[in-house]
């Protein structure tokens, strides 16, 4: 724009002030002024003169608009809505004169902050975060400044000891990551000390700063695997190497109160569990089970599960059931009932699958190990059914799993009901389930299954034996010792084929544990199961010493080579010779096994020698990969082997013929996320 002076006296007052005093100043009235010289445009707007004296400014600088003489600062944040991300309608800009930045990405997420001046530029680089759960709602553009979620695994910000491997948690965890002692180490990570044994506890003492996730204190037995540390008598060594845990002068192995102080060892009845420790003196019960945990054995108990039924009358005897409903009249009550709806009074579940053979067709079309008619999502395949709005819907095909009416893709918390979405921080989770995803009550840093409300810990306590050649009479049955609350099982005879399969189901799954014979005695197999769903549906990794063709020739020959097998059992007969034969010979057999890999180099386990297994599986791609540690070293390796006969199922514990097994220190963790989800 173009100005006479007189225009501009009219316009501004102060500027026009500035100009009279400065033409005066320079004695004026010798010629035609320089209409510059005053610096009438707002600063920065260049200013070109004139030779009749009037002058033109320009343009206002970026970042103002105007006339030239007077600028007003833009607000590009009110400008630009979006120029920087918005949460919970709060525009995250900063207007500065001139100007505006975006304020910082939020806790956890790193990435620009953009800034600049004017609408364009506001325009031209918006800021988005990155929320992973809602990934899908982004649409991206190539002029996006994004904040992503920061992982201090990559960017090197862990403090990770250099024996530990650093585990993202991902963006919702406070500390982001978390440090784990690699195979052969123990300790919290930051710190990780020589652990033999591979039980979690480290050879010697470590100086851990912060309290232990993962512990520093020296093993009390440190060349038997006893990942529950277990004390009796406190006196520094752990029982699973004291020869007398309750130092009361009988060693163990004779003692019949191996950890209760009895030197008088009385047994009244003679079930050579002493008085001092028998839950029912006077009645025979070696087994100890007592399953209302009152302290009293079954044996002797008049109720047995404590829900104040008497025994004789109580339709459910193991089974806490007050309201004794008993739908179909068959005698068992619903809560123990295999076969609810049927008249099944026998309860005969011949595939140990927990549904009766009454009602079992086995139908299974997704193959989730639940049949069609009593699976919460016929056709997705989910094997843990969970459903945690419990409306009958599994949440695998459910649109909105907390029935919040917020549709689980635009829900930030997907498991936890909260139609306000309140999220204080901004960061995409809601403030409810901020920690606890799942809303079990167990921090979601310490949960092995953060979005499964039905599993929070590793817990074998409770388990069901299932025998794999119950009518062979070759062997006993298993006998399963559990420690270490569940964390460690001891199988301790010689026995017939079996599994302790837990009762926490799973889709995908990481499995490790520790395997150790702690004995000379014998050569055969031990190992695990995943995916189980019944006694002929299961997949089992199994490791034998030796080389060795099974005794009896008939139905099969059985030719088990030494080396670590991966092995899918799909068993048309069911336990029995046909499958104990199958389950010890390496290679396939007809409607039984199918060995899906076996370990080329054929190493067997050596006696009293810990071993650390990992497994993974994940149903959706069929993945399986099982890796062997011996000590810190890869022992066996079977690299990505890819089959999906079953999409998930239980986990388990499995011997063959193989006695003091010992699976300690047992972890499964859920994988897998819910962004996956197929609807
Ligand atoms: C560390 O452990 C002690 C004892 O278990 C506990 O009282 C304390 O709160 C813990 N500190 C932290 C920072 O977790
Ligand atoms: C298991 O075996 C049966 C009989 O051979 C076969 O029909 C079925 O498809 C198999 N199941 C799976 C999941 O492979």
């Amino acid at each position: 724009c173009q100005y006479s002076f007189s225009q501009l006296q009219n316009m501004t007052s102060e500027l026009s002030v500035n100009h009279l005093q400065s033409n005066r100043m320079e004695g004026g009235a010798t010629g035609p002024h320089d209409g510059c010289l005053s610096s009438p445009c707002f600063p920065g707007a260049k200013c070109t003169s004139f030779p009749d004296g009037s002058f033109k400014c320009g343009r206002c600088p970026l970042g103002y608009n105007g006339n030239g003489i007077t600028c007003k600062d833009i607000n590009e944040c009110k400008a630009v809505p979006d120029a920087c991300h918005n949460h919970n309608g709060i525009h995250r800009c900063e207007n500065t004169e001139p100007g505006y930045n975006c304020l910082p990405c939020p806790a956890r997420f790193s990435g620009p902050q953009p800034f600049g001046r004017g609408v364009e530029q506001a325009t031209a680089k918006k800021q988005v975060w990155i929320i992973p759960d809602f990934l899908f709602i982004v649409a991206f553009h190539a002029s996006y400044e994004v904040c992503t979620p920061r992982n201090p695994c990559q960017d090197g910000s862990h403090n990770c000891h250099k024996h530990a491997n650093c585990i993202y948690l991902g963006v919702y965890s406070e500390s982001m990551f978390r440090c784990e002692c690699k195979p052969g180490y123990a300790g919290n990570g930051r710190i990780c000390g020589e652990d033999s044994d591979l039980d979690g506890w480290p050879n010697a003492d470590l100086v851990c700063v912060e309290n232990a996730t993962y512990q520093c204190k020296k093993d009390n037995c440190p060349n038997i695997p006893n990942s529950g540390q277990e004390d009796y008598d406190n006196d520094g060594l752990g029982d699973e190497c004291d020869n007398d845990d309750d130092n009361d002068g009988i060693p163990d192995d004779r003692d019949n109160c191996e950890r209760v102080y009895n030197p008088s060892q009385y047994d009244t009845d003679r079930d050579e569990v002493g008085d001092s420790c028998d839950n029912c003196i006077f009645e025979a019960n070696t087994d100890q089970t007592d399953t209302d945990k009152n302290g009293e054995g079954d044996a002797c108990a008049v109720d047995i599960d404590g829900d104040g039924i008497l025994n004789e009358v109580d339709n459910c005897i193991y089974v806490y059931n007050v309201d004794q409903r008993d739908t179909d009249n068959d005698g068992v009550g619903d809560h123990c009932d295999n076969c609810p709806l049927e008249h099944n009074p026998d309860q005969v579940d011949s595939d140990s699958d927990n549904v009766g053979d009454k009602c079992d067709n086995n139908q299974d079309i997704d193959e989730d190990g639940h049949q069609n008619n009593m699976d919460n999502c016929p056709y997705i395949p989910n094997a843990n059914q969970a459903d945690h709005d419990k409306d009958g819907k599994g949440d695998a095909c459910d649109h909105d799993d907390d029935n919040d009416g917020i549709p689980d893709d635009k829900d930030n918390c997907r498991l936890v009901f909260n139609p306000d979405q309140v999220d204080s921080d901004g960061d995409g989770r809601g403030d409810i389930c901020k920690d606890d995803f799942d809303n079990d009550k167990v921090l979601d840093v310490n949960d092995v299954c953060p979005e499964n409300f039905a599993i929070s810990e590793t817990d074998f306590r409770r388990f069901q034996m299932v025998p794999l050649d119950p009518k062979g009479t070759s062997q006993i049955d298993p006998n399963w010792v559990v420690r270490h609350q569940g964390k460690e099982l001891v199988q301790t005879v010689n026995c017939d084929p079996g599994i302790a399969v837990g009762y926490d189901e799973f889709n995908a799954v990481d499995f490790s544990g520790t395997f150790f014979i702690n004995t000379d005695r014998d050569d055969d197999y031990a190992g695990f199961v995943f995916g189980y769903q019944s006694s002929s549906r299961f997949y089992t990794v199994m490791w034998k010493q030796i080389t060795q063709t099974y005794w009896s020739h008939t139905p099969t020959r059985a030719q088990g080579y030494s080396g670590l097998s991966i092995k899918v059992v799909n068993s048309t007969t069911g336990p029995g010779e046909h499958l104990r034969n199958a389950l010890w010979h390496t290679g396939d057999t007809a409607n039984q096994v199918r060995t899906l890999w076996h370990d080329p180099l054929k190493i067997g386990w050596k006696d009293f020698t810990a071993y650390r297994w990992h497994l993974t599986h994940r149903p959706k791609s069929g993945l399986i990969r099982v890796v062997m540690y011996e000590g810190k070293r890869i022992m066996a390796d079977s690299g990505n082997i890819y089959d999906k006969t079953y999409a998930g199922g239980r986990l388990g514990l499995f011997v063959f013929s193989q006695e003091m097994v010992y699976f300690s220190d047992l972890k499964y963790e859920c994988k897998g996320k819910h962004k996956f989800k197929k609807f």
